[in-house]
């Protein structure tokens, strides 16, 4: 299999989204948990909304929304600064451990790294150069062309822009969403199955399954 490209979803597979939960619970005692997975849920329910319906949103004013309505529906009164304090978790997201060395790894045999993320370049830009990976690879963001993935013109968008084949191009994420988005589209998968789940029944198998990124090296 000759990978010219590696492309790297963000939240969830680079970076912990459920690093907020710290912070929230500092806010909301008691809560912290229960926020970061309701909060992640609506995100997700809300961006393929916005796509079924063509009526795009950037992913910080959606997020932003996925946070007011959890933190309605759990009844917590919040304050504008909190609201505030939460988002800016956001850009200050936990890379999970192995990421660093895996790039690493990858750029000294110049491979092509990119991310592909739901995420707009506001969100993205300052955790990526927050975490220090920016000289490590590329970030390009659907806000381009107001397509989410799992639509296929995003993973169209992402091979343009690499200008190399479909198959060509070894895709990782750890939302299986995202896995049935690129395969469907014909790109190589990697489903980076951190929280052990079982396949979802979509018909869709990936080309490769691990726990965590690190494989990838080994490919
Ligand atoms: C991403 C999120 C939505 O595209 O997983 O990075």
């Amino acid at each position: 299999m000759t990978i010219k490209a590696y492309v790297y979803d963000a939240y969830g597979t680079l970076f912990d989204v459920h690093s907020v939960s710290e912070k929230a619970e500092s806010i909301f005692k008691g809560y912290g948990k229960t926020i970061s997975e309701q909060w992640r849920k609506k995100q997700v329910e809300y961006f393929m909304l916005h796509q079924l319906t063509k009526k795009y949103k950037p992913f910080f004013e959606i997020t932003r929304n996925a946070l007011l309505y959890t933190l309605k529906n759990l009844s917590l009164q919040r304050k504008e600064n909190e609201i505030d304090t939460l988002m800016q978790s956001y850009l200050e997201l936990e890379v999970y451990d192995e990421v660093r060395d895996t790039l690493e790894i990858l750029q000294k045999q110049n491979k092509k790294q990119i991310i592909f993320s739901n995420g707009n370049y506001e969100m993205l830009n300052p955790l990526v150069e927050k975490r220090e990976l920016n000289h490590l690879l590329y970030v390009l963001s659907v806000d381009d062309i107001k397509q989410y993935k799992p639509a296929p013109d995003a993973y169209k968008y992402a091979q343009e822009t690499l200008d190399v084949e479909r198959y060509e191009i070894l895709f990782m994420s750890s939302n299986f969403w995202d896995i049935t988005g690129a395969a469907s589209f014909g790109f190589k998968t990697a489903w980076i199955n951190r929280g052990e789940m079982e396949v979802d029944e979509l018909g869709i198998k990936p080309d490769f399954i691990f726990k965590d990124l690190h494989a990838i090296t080994k490919i």
